[in-house]
């Protein structure tokens, strides 16, 4: 990896929770691992009253906390002294001067020249604010030292509202300036989707509708809505996890190669792919679409509260916990090949993976033991936990006669010598840094999948008689998403938190 620049990190929001949770701890580990600019700072804004020596001891208290093993406090300590903090309040136009006034003063300090990241990690409805706020005060212009703006999800609530943003946003900035985070596309078995495909030549002359039969992508969490319900309420599965990470998902399985491996390229192949996912018509939304609901239960003498009675949640709240869909793909690769989708909270175990189905030989040979009833070769990549990817064949039973029994060839990223998976934002913090927009999404794609996600949205807020089903928590979500799949002896896979079904599942 190349040097970084001399730069400076602003991060708006610094007081909240993102910061603490996610960027604080991957920006240190990127400290411990000598790959920070050697001229860095990081300012830290919010409206909380603070000076930088009380945030700096707020955030070395969440890294001691958060360290594995005995804290390394001097090593947290050299950290936390590139961190300062001012408290603007980012409304009032005239506080931006005062912002100013203190990155140049880190500049000068840390012989810093232009070149700086604003990192919104505020609530989205400052997200205009801030960058109109920034523009007036001439700090989006790259004249004196490249500027760019990293932008958090939720980006809009709706294909108008993130095309507003989108808008907004290109009046302050240029779209090579703008770094939309999806962190999904930050985690390494991601991004191991397209190295899977495009390294192998063994792979990709199958992955076609002619040799595949359907695909499953997961994203399951056990947790509920924890402290977020009076986000969640407002947006639900749908927009919180499948217009973004999902369809992310999606377009890296379904996309062409690239012809080179940088942002333009395959941000262009991405785009396709959401370009090509088949709208539903209103009508179709219900046989397409299952949402559902956590309702209480007690599992194994555990109560879970139902996601009605969780804080911030309305009492009569309709939001989905859950969401399973059927996509088809018009064009030439997939026609014809289902892509089976499904999210939810407060499912048995917290599992993200994509299940790959061939399709079974043309002609049966053989007899198949009990647990086999199809020639179902399946290629499973798990995103996490227990990351590896895995392929599932038959193989004879020894002995007499040709009995087929399922074996399976895996690999666990945890057996690799270099075990240590980054996390998402450490990858995503470096990339910017850099430059290299790959793993950030593009304006137009953020647009085309909610053209995708809208119509399904639209269709449950005006038509009440399209159910959210109840589902017991700590199950796998109602049982009408399993008709989804079609085919006989098709089902979900329902997937422990190992990767392999032979080894112990804790279900
Ligand atoms: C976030 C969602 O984007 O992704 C959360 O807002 C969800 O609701 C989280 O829990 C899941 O991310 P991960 O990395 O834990 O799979």
């Amino acid at each position: 990896m190349k040097e970084l620049e001399n730069q400076l990190l602003v991060i708006f929001g610094a007081s909240g929770d993102l910061t603490s949770r996610k960027l604080i701890p991957a920006l240190y580990e990127l400290f411990v691992q000598k790959i920070l600019p050697a001229q860095f700072a990081i300012l830290g804004t919010g409206r909380t009253d603070m000076t930088s020596a009380q945030f700096r001891n707020k955030l070395s208290k969440g890294l001691e906390e958060k360290a594995e093993k005995k804290p390394d406090y001097s090593e947290i300590g050299s950290f936390t002294d590139i961190l300062h903090y001012i408290s603007v309040d980012t409304e009032n136009t005239a506080e931006y001067y005062k912002l100013k006034e203190k990155i140049e003063e880190l500049r000068h300090i840390n012989s810093i020249e232009g070149n700086c990241i604003f990192y919104l990690a505020t609530p989205p409805g400052m997200y205009e604010i801030v960058a109109t706020g920034l523009k007036n005060i001439g700090l989006t212009t790259n004249s004196d030292g490249w500027k760019r703006i990293i932008v958090e999800k939720p980006f809009g609530m709706n294909l108008k509202s993130a095309r507003l943003l989108n808008r907004h946003l290109l009046e302050c900035f240029n779209e090579d300036q703008i770094y939309r985070i999806d962190h999904y596309l930050g985690k390494e078995t991601v991004q191991n989707v397209m190295v899977t495909r495009f390294s192998n030549g063994i792979f990709e002359p199958l992955w076609n509708r002619n040799y595949i039969q359907h695909i499953e992508v997961t994203s399951a969490e056990d947790m509920g809505v924890e402290s977020r319900g009076g986000y969640y309420d407002k947006s639900g599965a749908m927009r919180d996890m499948i217009q973004n990470h999902l369809l992310q998902l999606v377009s890296l399985i379904a996309m062409e190669p690239p012809s080179r491996m940088n942002a333009h390229s395959i941000r262009n192949e991405t785009l396709k792919v959401l370009q090509s996912i088949r709208q539903l018509e209103t009508d179709d939304i219900a046989k397409h679409v299952i949402r559902g609901q956590y309702m209480a239960s007690e599992v194994r003498g555990t109560r879970y509260k139902s996601y009605r009675e969780e804080p911030g949640v309305s009492p009569d709240s309709r939001t989905e916990t859950f969401v399973a869909l059927r996509l088809h793909i018009d064009n030439w690769r997939w026609g014809g090949v289902p892509f089976y989708i499904r999210t939810g909270k407060r499912l048995p175990t917290r599992v993200t993976e994509i299940v790959v189905h061939f399709k079974p030989t043309p002609h049966k040979l053989f007899c198949f033991d009990e647990d086999r009833t199809n020639s179902d070769n399946q290629l499973i990549i798990r995103i996490q936990p227990d990351e590896g990817i895995l392929l599932k064949f038959g193989m004879k039973v020894p002995g007499a006669g040709f009995i087929v029994q399922d074996v399976s060839m895996d690999f666990h990223y945890a057996d690799l010598a270099q075990k240590n998976i980054p996390e998402a934002y450490q990858r995503l913090l470096v990339d910017c840094m850099q430059g290299d927009a790959t793993l950030f999404s593009r304006g137009d794609a953020i647009e085309q999948s909610w053209i995708i996600v809208d119509p399904i949205l639209k269709a449950w807020e005006n038509n009440q008689s399209i159910p959210i089903y109840g589902y017991p928590a700590a199950t796998w979500g109602p049982i009408q998403a399993d008709a989804l799949i079609e085919g006989p002896n098709m089902t979900w896979r329902f997937p422990c938190k190992n990767l392999a079904d032979g080894d112990y599942c804790e279900l």
